[in-house]
């Protein structure tokens, strides 16, 4: 594992998007698995100025989402679907078609899951995995659980994902209690992750996450069994390592 650390935010945005930024231009058609949340805002908005400036080009790029609540629409502002289009899409020339993300309206969960795992396949798996961390150590929607997930589920969210998710939310009763995401194994068998990690209030899981026991109470720790980890954090979040 590598591990970068940064003074603030903006640096540690920068450096995990230099990362992203040196995958695609080395390889130019590669599939990037993205997150939503606030850690990443900063590498989406780097990337969409380096585009800008002509730096990047993403348009042989697919991108695979790790997750999407169940029971939102795209147009929804709370589904990820919207927040990448806002935070990332609607900056860069990654073409429609190439998009993925879980379907949130889909009638039939099972199918749902399996037909991701199949695009993702499709894709070639995944290139680069960029992830952020749950305070419970949740990567994606892996919650704490007695196994490690394998592929794509559907899965109830726990009180504490839900309480730190309702920020987004009017009120927490709003907040889906369900949503698809990528398996652990599907997470590991990308080629490459980079975990971004902010602020103080993340320092104990990544202690936890990346020098504690593997073990599915805490998702994350599952990290430590890749060969190419790269985790990138301001010093607050890297406080206790
Ligand atoms: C989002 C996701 C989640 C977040 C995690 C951290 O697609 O998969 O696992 O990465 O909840 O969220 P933030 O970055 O808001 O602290």
């Amino acid at each position: 594992m590598r591990i970068i650390q940064t003074d603030t935010y903006q640096a540690m945005s920068r450096k995990a998007a230099a990362v992203i930024a040196a995958q695609v231009i080395a390889k130019p058609d590669s599939t990037l698995g993205l997150a939503t949340g606030d850690s990443p805002l900063g590498v989406y908005q780097c990337l969409i100025d380096w585009h800008k400036s002509g730096d990047i080009d993403f348009s042989q790029v697919k991108t695979v989402n790790l997750d999407e609540y169940r029971g939102l629409s795209p147009d929804d502002e709370q589904s990820y679907r919207f927040f990448m289009y806002k935070n990332l899409f609607s900056g860069i020339n990654v073409p429609a078609e190439n998009r993925h993300i879980p379907d949130g309206l889909a009638g039939d969960p099972a199918a749902e899951c399996a037909r991701y795992d199949d695009v993702i396949a499709r894709c070639g798996g995944i290139d680069l995995q960029l992830l952020g961390i749950g305070n419970n150590g949740h990567i994606g929607f892996n919650e704490p659980a007695d196994a490690f997930t394998k592929g794509t589920h559907c899965v109830g969210l726990t009180d504490s994902t839900i309480d730190a998710n309702s920020r987004f939310f009017a009120k927490r009763e709003d907040v889906p209690v369900r949503a698809y995401t990528m398996g652990v194994r599907t997470i590991l068998s990308a080629r490459k992750i980079v975990l971004i990690a902010t602020g103080e209030r993340k320092a104990q899981i990544i202690k936890q996450a990346f020098f504690g026991d593997i073990t599915p109470l805490v998702p994350a720790s599952a990290l430590q069994l890749h060969g190419d980890v790269t985790l990138v954090g301001d010093k607050a979040a890297l406080s206790l390592i």
